[in-house]
């Protein structure tokens, strides 16, 4: 028996002449020098069929920090990434005339398959009509029923992706809890969020994987405990400082953890008592159903976050809060009443008579003159 669950090679694997080289990986006993080698050869095999990518590569580093539009896109181990031609349903294509079956697709964000056609009509009627007017339109009448319906809580919040989402959320359980401390599990992602860029290293709080120093003391805002452990959960919790623990229903970034019979009901159990705010991530989990992991096993979030394929391949992020966080935070953040609070009218009268004044600001140098 080998590593592909039978006693033969796969065809491809023979014919290249690579099977005892994979064979020895199995066996734990490969030397640097193999690794290098198969490295080597790999990476010439890749830029020999991908000639236009690595030159649009070397291009793209003339004018892009990291080399390509992303940070994580230099961490190709072919030394450079395919560059994308085009994408529909489950393929990709890249610009040397490559097809593949996409089983990443835009991790997650391309779940119901690249540029579905409904999303595509509704994406050209919204672009002809305009696209930033920092105004609501009546569809998101619609998006916020349909939320509701789909994941039980009751008030919403549009954002530009999951990131955005779940600093939004955050910051709630911020002010309405006035404690600063964020729990995470050790393994975690959610973003571009500082405070979820953690793990457990040492039994401390450590920066996650892949993330390089940047001057912010995590360990301040930050408590990591591993994912299904009861025990840990209850002691971090016990010192009533932590506003909300932020987690997947289930580990998706680090692997797959499963979740551990009774973790649930205990997470929701302890975050009660402690008055912690329980923040759900369903970014990825959401393809357990049409209300994600959370109304199939019906979990009880203070907040649920989501994005991705939310949006069907657009960039997108939501949140939706319970009746009591939302009573908390309007006692914090009233409706503004104009009679009453003039700062938002203020904010936009100001200008104008400002720009009017006898000496404007005027480009290029902003100063008045
Ligand atoms: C669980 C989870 N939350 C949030 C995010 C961030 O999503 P976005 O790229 O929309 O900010 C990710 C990204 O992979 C994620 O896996």
């Amino acid at each position: 028996m080998n590593r592909y669950g039978s006693g033969e090679a796969p065809q491809s694997l023979r014919a290249r002449g690579e099977f005892s080289a994979v064979m020895a990986a199995s066996r734990n006993d490969l030397q640097p020098a193999t690794i290098e080698h198969l490295l080597d050869r790999e990476q010439a095999r890749f830029l020999d069929t991908h000639p236009r990518s690595a030159a649009a590569w070397e291009e793209g580093k003339k004018h892009f920090l990291y080399g390509g539009p992303s940070h994580w896109m230099r961490r190709w181990a072919g030394g450079f990434p395919i560059y994308a031609a085009s994408a529909r349903g489950a393929h990709i294509s890249d610009i040397d005339g490559h097809d593949y079956v996409d089983f990443a697709l835009g991790d997650t964000g391309g779940m119901c398959g690249h540029a579905p056609e409904a999303v595509t009509r509704a994406a050209l009627r919204q672009l002809q009509n305009g696209t930033t007017m920092m105004l609501p339109t009546e569809d998101s009448l619609w998006v916020g029923a349909e939320l509701t319906r789909r994941f039980g809580l009751p008030y919403w919040t549009l954002t530009t992706s999951a990131t955005d989402a779940n600093r939004g959320a955050i910051r709630i359980a911020r002010m309405i809890t006035g404690r600063d401390k964020v729990l995470v599990f050790s393994g975690c992602y959610h973003g571009g969020v500082e405070e979820a860029h953690v793990e457990i290293r040492d039994g401390r709080v450590g920066m996650r994987n892949m993330i390089h120093p940047n001057g912010v003391d995590h360990s301040a805002v930050s408590r990591v405990v591993e994912f299904n452990d009861v025990a840990a959960l209850e002691e971090a919790l016990s010192h009533g400082d932590v506003a909300c623990v932020l987690t997947e229903p289930l580990m998706t970034n680090f692997g797959m953890i499963p979740v551990a019979e009774g973790f649930h009901a205990a997470l929701r159990e302890i975050t009660r008592r402690t008055g912690t705010v329980l923040i759900i991530d369903e970014t990825h989990t959401i393809s357990s159903g049409p209300g994600g992991y959370t109304a199939l096993h019906g979990l009880k979030p203070d907040i649920l976050v989501a994005g991705k394929a939310i949006a069907g391949g657009i960039p997108a992020g939501i949140f939706g809060v319970s009746r009591e966080i939302a009573e908390r935070l309007w006692k914090i953040v009233p409706m503004v009443n104009p009679r009453v609070r003039q700062s938002a009218h203020l904010a936009s009268a100001a200008p104008l008579p400002a720009t009017r004044s006898p000496s404007p600001p005027c480009a290029p140098c902003w100063k008045r003159c």
